[in-house]
């Protein structure tokens, strides 16, 4: 008899986005909660993989990413931030932003460390640093508008803190933070030695002629940052897990450490599609008034309901809040939407580690006009 190992992640079960998504295709329910597209990327992008797997790009890329790709990457953060980071030594690809944030925070995250994160957060910030052996310092945002408390998030910085997790534009909440606030957390983060992950996977999903502020466009706070993004919210290609990472050299130098031994590179012929299909500008540039269409498509067709629509700033994501329909706990409440009214969501508690519940579902408006339409009409009727 072999005594298996006590769980390193005991707590953990499967992801309630796999959960979620499960229970939809069970039901035939039509699927709002995983945030993907429901539809196809970029034909171009396809034919230039396919292109490039002709050509025989089918081997092991550099380590740190294919340098066609990393000069991209500069070019176009010098076009967009005002900053160009070194190709070579500031520029790294990886499997997907998440891949990105598990070597960003087992680089510097060392036994006893705190890290301090913002709830509800994105669900692998805090087994990656539980796993580096750090210890989670779970500030939540301030209600209705999801926006940092300053004077809570200065009491929970310690001497033991080493690192500080932003994502701008928020998931789940779609809350996009001001210059004002990026320089806020510069001037909390001055003189400290505490490192940030600035997590931009929806970089180019900002609505309402506000614009995203890149914690590069702020030089102290460049200096101490993991800058994360990824080519699957921005190119509709969530399944081929590339993104990517801007840090100054050193960091750089120690996130390669991790990325080597994680996955070591990234797929070859998507590296080099991606690399040509980037000067296509007007792809990203469009992004916000495509996805504000689908935002107020989806809003307009749910207004009639009982829901109450809470902002969405950015992202692809809309909260509603459900308090005149039920009392019942959000998982509750999510899973029997998805069963009896055929609308697959997901509670906010579930961005909580405590699971707070304040009544919210996240729907995933990254869909079909048509998809929007029939999910919306299901919800109208509740
Ligand atoms: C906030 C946030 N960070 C990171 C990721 C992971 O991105 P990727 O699919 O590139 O790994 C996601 C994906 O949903 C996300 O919402």
């Amino acid at each position: 008899m072999i005594n298996y190992p006590s769980s390193k992640l005991p707590d953990v079960g499967t992801s309630i986005f796999a959960v979620m998504s499960a229970l939809a295709n069970e039901h035939q329910a039509i699927n709002l909660s995983q945030g993907f597209p429901d539809f196809n990327c970029p034909d171009e992008l396809i034919q230039l993989v396919t292109k490039y797997m002709q050509e025989g790009y089918n081997q092991y890329a550099p380590m740190p990413g294919m340098a066609a790709l990393r000069h991209k990457i500069s070019e176009k953060t010098q076009k967009v931030y005002g900053y160009r980071p070194d190709a070579d030594q500031e520029v790294t690809v990886t499997s997907g932003a998440t891949e990105a944030l598990f070597a960003a925070i087992t680089a510097v995250v060392k036994p006893g460390d705190e890290v301090v994160v913002l709830e509800p957060c994105y669900d692998s910030y805090a087994p990656a640093i539980r796993l580096a052996g750090g210890v989670p310092v779970y500030v939540p945002l301030a209600l209705p508008n999801f926006s940092i408390d300053w004077d809570l998030l200065r009491k929970n910085i310690s001497r033991h803190t080493r690192l500080l997790i932003i994502n701008t534009p928020h998931n789940p909440t779609g809350a996009v933070m001001s210059r004002e606030e990026m320089e806020k957390l510069a001037n909390l983060t001055d003189g400290t030695d505490i490192l940030v992950i600035s997590d931009e996977v929806y970089e180019h999903m900002v609505f309402d002629g506000q614009e995203h502020v890149s914690a590069l466009q702020v030089e102290s706070l460049r200096q101490r940052s993991f800058v994360i993004s990824s080519f699957g919210k921005t190119y509709h290609t969530t399944g081929w897990k590339i993104g990517y990472v801007v840090a100054p050299p050193a960091l750089t130098a120690e996130l390669r450490k991790m990325h080597q031994f994680i996955t070591f590179c990234t797929v070859t012929p998507l590296q080099l599609a991606i690399a040509d299909f980037m000067d296509n500008e007007e792809h990203y540039r469009s992004l916000p008034d495509f996805y504000q269409a689908k935002r107020d498509m989806f809003c307009d067709l749910v207004r009639p309901s009982r829901f109450e629509l809470m902002p969405s700033a950015g992202t692809y994501f809309q909260l509603l809040k459900y308090d005149a329909i039920s009392t019942e706990h959000d998982l509750d409440f999510a899973r029997r939407l998805t069963k009896e009214v055929g609308v697959a969501s997901v509670p906010v508690s579930a961005f909580y580690h405590n699971k707070t519940d304040h009544h919210y579902l996240r729907f995933c408006f990254a869909k079909s006009e048509d998809t929007l339409r029939q999910a919306a009409e299901r919800l109208v009727k509740l």
